[in-house]
Order: structure tokens, then sequence, then C-alpha cells
């Protein structure tokens, strides 16, 4: 694969010597045959134009095609393939879901349970998930499956739900803190401490540290080291506790958290497709790591066509060429989720 290796067409090659060359020869040649290659060359070229036009016209044209693709399918039809897979695979009836189909349905459904019960009550967020993740792990169970720590996980989340269900309170563990990290905490125990976090204390985070932690984002890989990453950084600086806020939708969020970072990649020099995607999802993993090693926790939120990118750049000054995929919110955690909900390694690995 190319992986990106452009060649610049203006650097003298070899295709220039060879040019110079054949002029040379030229002149060597009797008038009648002379102007007889002249013809011929002028015709490769008028093809070579007609060529390089239709080309350009069926590029367009691509162009225009995706631009229309886009806006039909988000803003006419609001739907696109990958809603339409999800969709239905989330509505098989269980029973024709394989062990992997139903072990992502069990963990999507734990996920939006616990953000359920971080609402109160009676801002009126479904009731339907918890019932969904119920009957799914009943399948499990029936089907012999093993009791995987994440299992226990969406159980624990049922407990919450139910709690919640009777008092009406957001189900928030602020007893489970994160343990108190610094830079020079082992790797290895950031990164199996490293959490989701939707509330904040109110207590700003200094820019020193923001700045320690944009430094760690740095030495993220990135494809062909082009560190095409331009993070806009938003302080808020108008904090109060978060865990007092009715729930936790991505607009609350952002407009709360004490530190939002807006990831945008430039993607002037991309001709790969996933790659920029990729790039902002690892600088964000670093970032989000680097934040627990500094006793800090926060969340990643997807931005990419989720996000108004036109409403972002107006905002913010953005440049129409950087494209902003992913966030990190951040800030000294007031709670802690619970981080026992891992795959277990057996059920992810495939030895080749
Ligand atoms: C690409 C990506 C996008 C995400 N988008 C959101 C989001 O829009 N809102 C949100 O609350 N969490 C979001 N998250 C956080 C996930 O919900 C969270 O990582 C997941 O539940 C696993 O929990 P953990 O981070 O504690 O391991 C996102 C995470 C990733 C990696």
């Amino acid at each position: 694969m190319n992986n990106g290796d452009f060649e610049r067409k203006d650097v003298p090659g070899p295709g220039t010597c060879h040019s110079i060359h054949n002029s040379q020869s030229a002149k060597d040649v009797d008038e009648p045959s002379a102007s007889w290659v002249r013809r011929m060359i002028s015709g490769f070229r008028i093809i070579k134009y007609i060529k390089q036009f239709v080309r350009r016209q069926i590029e367009n044209f691509c162009i225009s095609l995706n631009a229309i693709s886009f806006w039909l399918q988000h803003r006419i039809l609001k739907q696109t393939p990958e809603k339409k897979r999800a969709e239905k695979n989330l509505l098989l009836p269980l029973s024709e879901m394989d062990q992997d189909l139903l072990g992502m349905y069990i963990r999507w459904n734990a996920h939006h349970t616990e953000k359920t019960v971080r609402y109160k009550k009676n801002v009126g967020r479904g009731h339907a998930k918890p019932q969904l993740l119920r009957n799914a792990l009943d399948e499990w169970h029936r089907r012999g499956y093993p009791r995987r720590k994440w299992i226990e996980w969406a159980e624990e989340n049922l407990v919450d739900y139910q709690i919640w269900n009777q008092s009406g309170e957001p189900q928030i563990h602020p007893e489970k803190e994160l343990p108190a990290f610094h830079p020079a905490s082992p790797i290895i125990d950031v990164l199996f401490n490293r959490v989701s976090t939707r509330f904040w204390k109110a207590a700003p985070v200094k820019d020193k540290i923001i700045k320690e932690i944009v430094t760690a984002g740095t030495y993220a890989p990135s494809s062909c080291n082009r560190q095409p990453w331009k993070l806009y950084i938003r302080r808020n600086l108008e904090l109060e506790e978060t865990s007092r806020l009715p729930g936790v939708s991505n607009e609350t969020l952002i407009d709360r958290a004490p530190v939002v970072i807006y990831i945008t990649i430039d993607n002037r020099f991309y001709p790969e497709v996933w790659a920029p995607a990729l790039d902002a999802g690892i600088i964000g993993l670093q970032l989000s790591l680097a934040a627990t090693a500094n006793g800090l926790a926060g969340c990643l939120m997807y931005g990419a066509e989720n996000f108004d990118q036109e409403e972002f750049r107006r905002l913010y000054n953005v440049p129409k060429y950087q494209f902003m995929y992913l966030l990190f919110l951040f800030g000294y955690p007031a709670e802690r989720t619970l981080t026992e909900k891992r795959s277990h390694p057996d059920d992810i690995s495939i030895y080749v």
C-alpha cells in the first residue's frame, strides 16, 4: 500500500531527464518525419488533456455525489446504512443473537441503564433499557454462557436501577473515588483504573496540568507521523458540583465540564479514509490516560457527524480543513462508575 507517500510532480526525476534526451535526438531526424513526430506528440497531449479533464469531472461528480448522499441521509431520510444495520440488529429476537451479539447487546443496554440512573427519575428518561437488559441477561444465563466480570457489572447496574426506581434519586457512587494517582504512578495501574466519569467537583484544573496532559497527547502515535491534531480547549470558569445537575446528556456535560478538549484533525494530507478518525481516537485515549495519571477523570465523546461542525467552526474560528471527531471532557471526579466491566481476554483473542 502507498500509505500516504505522495510523489511530487514538480521535483525533477527520471522522467525529466528522459524528455531532455528525447528533444536532443529529435534534432538529428530529417524534417518530414520530425513534423510527423510533432503531430503525434501534440495528438498524445490532446488525448492526455481530454483524459485529465474527464477525470477531473468524474472526481468532482463523485465529491458532489458524496455531499448529496450525506445531505439526503442526514437531512431528509434521517437514516444512514449504519443506523439501519444497528437498528435491525438491536431489534433481533434474543434467541437469534449469537454469543458476541448478545454480549454487545447486554453491555450497550447496561451502559444506557448506568446513564439513566444518574438522572433524577422525574427527568423521565426511559425505563425500556433496564427491562431489555434483564431479558438479555436471563437469555445469557439460560444458555449457560460464562459469568464474566461485565455480567456482574450489568447486574449491579440493575440493582442501581431498582433503588433509583423506588427512590427517584440519581444513583451516583461518590464513595468510589479514583485511587490517588500522580504522574509517577505505574502506567499499568493507570491503565487498569481509567474509567469514564461524567460528574466533577467544582474545582478548576490548573493550566499547568492541562498543558501536561496535552504534552502527553503529543506522544501519541499518528499515521505517517503527521501529528495532525489541533486541540481546542475550553475551560469552564463558572463551576458547580455536577452531581447536582439533572442529567448527563452530552449537551449538559459540555456546558458543565471543567475542561473540554475538542479534538480536531487537519485532514489536508490524508489519502486514507479511516486514518484521520484513528489518529483522533488514539490521541483521545492518550489524553484520558494522562488525565487519570494526574488524578483527574473524564469522558470521551463522539463528535463527527453527531456534531454541528459548521457551528463549531464558526464559534471557535476553526478552519474548514479541521474536522472535529472527538471531545474529551474532564475535571476532578465527583464519582466513579464501576470499572469491572471489562471483556475477558479469551473472549476477544483469536490466535491466527
Ligand atoms: C469513540 C467514543 C465515543 C464516545 N462517545 C460518548 C458520548 O457521546 N457520550 C458519553 O457519555 N460517553 C461517550 N463515550 C464514553 C463511553 O460511553 C465509555 O467509554 C464506555 O461506556 C466504557 O466505559 P469506560 O470509559 O468507563 O471504560 C465514548 C467513548 C468513545 C471511545
